[in-house]
C-alpha cells in the first residue's frame, strides 16, 4: 500500500480510536456501521471517506466540552496540530477598571428603563433650552434616546423669546399679563408662522438627525386641541385661548414617531387660539394617561423664594404647591406652569418635573438617575 493509502488507514484508525475515546466519555454517539457519526456539539469530530479527512465543527453556544485526549500514531498527530488550536479558543476575562464609571451610569439607568417602558412621557420645551444650536442637539438626542429605549416622548414646545424677535421686527406690540402673551390678530398670524412654520419643523429635523422620526402637528391637526377664548380678569387677552377639549387618536396613531405639538389650538369655527405651551403640555399629560410630564425652563426649578438661589425646592406633594402659588411667592411664567402641574396630577399623571432646559441633558439626568436635578412634584 502506498504512502496515502498508509496516511488514510491510520487516520482512520485515529478517528475511531478518538471516538471510541468519546464515547466512552459520553460525549457523542457512534453508528456501529461507521457511516454515519452524531457528533457532541461544540466537539471537533473526524470522519472518514473513502477519499479524503473531513473535519466538522458543530457549533453551538452550549459550554465548550472538556478536551479530549491527544492521539498516538503520528498521522493523528498531524490532524491533531489542526484541532487543538480550535479547543483553545475560550476567551479569558479582561478586566478594564477604566469602563467601570461608564458601566455604573448604565446601569443606574436600568430600572429607570424597565420602569418607564411603554411609558408616555409629555416634554415641554421651552424657550430656554432653544438658546443655542448645542442644547437644541442635545435636547433632540435625549428624546431619541428615550424613543429609542421604549418610551413614548411626546413634546409640547412653545417659542416664546422667537415670537417677541419676530414682533418688534414686525413693529407689533409685546405684551404680557400673568405670563400670558396678549395676542390681537396679526399677533395670532406671527405665532402660527413662527411656532408652527418655523420652531415646529427645526424640532423635527433635529429629532430626525438625532435618529427619532418625528411627526410635527398643531391643535388643529386631527383636531388634536380644540380650543376657546380664555377670560381674563385683568384685561382682554386677545386670541388667548383654552383647552376645551383634548382629543388624543390622531397621537395614538402616531405611535411610531415621537409627536411634536406646537402650542396653537383651533376653534369650532376655525379660529385659532394661541395657548400656553405649559398649559397644553399639562392638559396632554392627562389625557394620554402620561405617566410623567417634564417642564423645562430658565431656572433651576421651584424655588419658595425666586430672589433666594438656596430656597430650591427639590421634591414637593401637590398640597404644598397650592400653598406655595397661595402664598404670591410664584410670578409671571411659572403661574401658567405650576397651573399645569396641578392640573397634570389631579388628572392622574404620576409625576410632574420642573427642570432648567439650560442645562444640557438634563431630561436624561431627571429621568435615569436617582437624585435628578430640578424640582419633582407627586400628587
Ligand atoms: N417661585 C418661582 N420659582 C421659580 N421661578 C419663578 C418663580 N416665580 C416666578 N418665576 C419666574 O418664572 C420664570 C419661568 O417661566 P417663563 O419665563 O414662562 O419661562 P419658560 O416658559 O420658558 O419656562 C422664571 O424665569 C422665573 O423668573
Ligand atoms: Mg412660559
Amino acid at each position: 500500500m502506498g504512502r496515502v493509502g498508509d496516511e488514510r488507514d491510520a487516520a482512520r484508525d485515529e478517528a475511531a480510536h478518538q471516538l471510541q475515546h468519546r464515547e466512552a466519555a459520553g460525549e457523542g454517539q457512534h453508528d456501529p456501521e461507521g457511516a454515519r457519526v452524531l457528533p457532541a456539539v461544540g466537539v471537533p469530530v473526524v470522519v472518514t471517506v473513502p477519499m479524503a479527512v473531513a473535519v466538522i465543527v458543530v457549533e453551538s453556544d452550549a459550554p465548550r466540552l472538556p478536551r479530549p485526549a491527544p492521539p498516538v500514531s503520528p498521522a493523528g498527530a498531524r490532524v491533531w496540530q489542526h484541532l487543538a488550536p480550535m479547543a483553545d479558543t475560550v476567551p479569558t476575562p479582561e478586566r478594564r477598571p477604566d469602563l467601570e464609571p461608564r458601566v455604573e451610569v448604565l446601569l443606574e439607568a436600568l430600572p429607570y428603563i424597565r420602569e418607564f417602558a411603554g411609558a408616555t412621557i409629555v416634554i415641554k420645551y421651552g424657550g430656554a433650552a432653544m438658546t443655542t444650536p448645542e442644547l437644541k442637539a442635545s435636547f433632540a438626542r435625549d428624546v431619541a434616546l428615550l424613543k429609542l429605549v421604549g418610551m413614548n416622548p411626546v413634546i409640547v414646545h412653545g417659542g416664546g423669546p422667537d415670537i417677541s424677535r419676530y414682533s418688534d421686527r414686525l413693529g407689533l406690540e409685546v405684551r404680557f399679563v400673568q405670563g400670558l402673551r396678549v395676542t390681537d390678530a396679526p399677533t395670532m398670524e406671527l405665532v402660527k408662522m413662527v411656532l408652527v412654520g418655523k420652531i415646529n419643523k427645526e424640532i423635527v429635523a433635529q429629532l430626525h438627525v438625532a435618529g427619532a422620526p418625528a411627526v410635527g402637528l398643531a391643535g388643529d391637526d386631527g383636531g388634536l386641541i380644540l380650543a376657546e377664548k380664555a377670560s381674563s380678569p385683568d384685561a382682554d387677552l386677545g386670541f388667548v385661548g383654552r383647552v376645551a377639549e383634548i382629543d388624543p387618536r390622531v397621537l395614538e396613531r402616531l405611535r411610531d414617531f415621537v409627536p411634536v405639538v406646537a402650542s396653537v389650538g383651533v376653534d369650532s369655527d376655525g379660529q385659532s387660539y394661541n395657548i400656553n405651551a405649559d398649559t397644553v403640555a399639562g392638559r396632554l399629560a392627562g389625557a394620554l394617561g402620561a405617566r410623567k410630564a417634564i417642564f423645562l425652563t430658565d431656572v433651576d426649578g421651584i424655588f419658595r423664594d425666586v430672589s433666594d438661589p438656596s430656597s430650591l425646592i427639590s421634591e414637593c406633594r401637590l398640597d404644598d404647591l397650592r400653598d406655595l402659588m397661595a402664598s404670591g411667592a410664584v410670578g409671571t411664567g411659572m403661574i401658567p406652569k405650576l397651573a399645569a402641574v396641578t392640573d397634570a396630577l389631579e388628572s392622574g399623571v404620576g409625576a410632574a418635573h420642573i427642570v432648567d432646559g439650560r442645562v444640557p441633558h438634563s431630561v436624561l439626568v431627571e429621568i435615569f438617575t436617582e437624585t435628578g436635578i430640578g424640582t419633582k412634584v407627586t400628587a
